[in-house]
């Protein structure tokens, strides 16, 4: 079963940091999640819409420059990384879950993430993008084809697996607290990888382990890599 690191190594580490990501990798993940905003044309990576709780900033996200967001504290003197520095300092044998909280433009959203794989090296084929936004995954999708695209829900989705079949995703990314055993075999049979967030309770590692999850989203990754040894 995967361990990703759910905004890195969140619990020890400031999360969506390069800190967080590489104590995630120290700990034996398989790779990391994170989450995403377009400014001024570039991805940069932080969860709330609202610098407030993450940064010393002030203010929406949205709202400021790039050269600002940068000059932040995000936590124990780490920046507001910028989505390439993922791409450049992740190991290439982690798996990459990049998730979309804010995108502005899809083409240059794309380009941006195609031009980040080519600078790198990152192999496309360990990146997942998801978001709860499933028309932004559509249009990606659409114009990307062959990227894998995770199929993200909250919610326990009302047409089966039908949403993430629209999408021809690659993986079902689901909460914790929705997911049963019937619905994982049904999405693992239907071709689906089949993630689980956020997972932090041994005793939920093991219990998704029986049910052959591919894989959890976790703040503790050295928890989990000890649970599921
Ligand atoms: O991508 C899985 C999970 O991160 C979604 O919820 O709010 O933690 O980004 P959130
Ligand atoms: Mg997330």
């Amino acid at each position: 079963m995967w361990i990703l690191g759910h905004r890195g190594a969140s619990k020890a580490a400031p999360e969506n940091t390069l800190a967080a990501f590489a104590l995630a990798m120290a700990q034996q993940a398989h790779g990391i999640e994170i989450d995403t905003y377009q400014v001024d044309g570039k991805i940069v990576v932080i969860h709330d819409r609202w610098l407030n709780r993450t940064t010393n900033g002030d203010g929406m996200v949205t709202s400021h420059s790039l050269d600002y967001l940068r000059s932040l504290d995000a936590g124990h003197g780490e920046r507001i990384p910028l989505m390439q520095e993922v791409f450049d300092t992740l190991p290439h044998d982690a798996l990459l879950n990049i998730e979309i909280k804010h995108l502005s433009n899809i083409e240059s959203w794309i380009a941006d993430v195609k031009s980040g794989l080519r600078i790198s090296g990152f192999p496309q084929q360990n990146l997942i993008i998801s978001s709860f936004n499933h028309r932004w995954l559509r249009s990606i999708k659409h114009a990307w084809p062959e990227v894998k695209i995770g199929a993200l829900t909250a919610t326990y989705p009302e047409n089966g697996l039908g949403f993430a079949d629209d999408l021809s995703a690659y993986s079902l990314h689901m909460a914790l607290d929705v997911v049963d055993e019937g619905y994982v075999t049904e999405a693992k049979q239907a071709g689906l990888k089949v993630l689980v967030y956020t997972v932090d309770h041994p005793q939920d590692m093991k219990m998704l382990k029986s049910w052959d999850v591919d894989g959890i989203f976790t703040n503790v990754p050295d928890i989990a890599r000890d649970v599921l040894a």
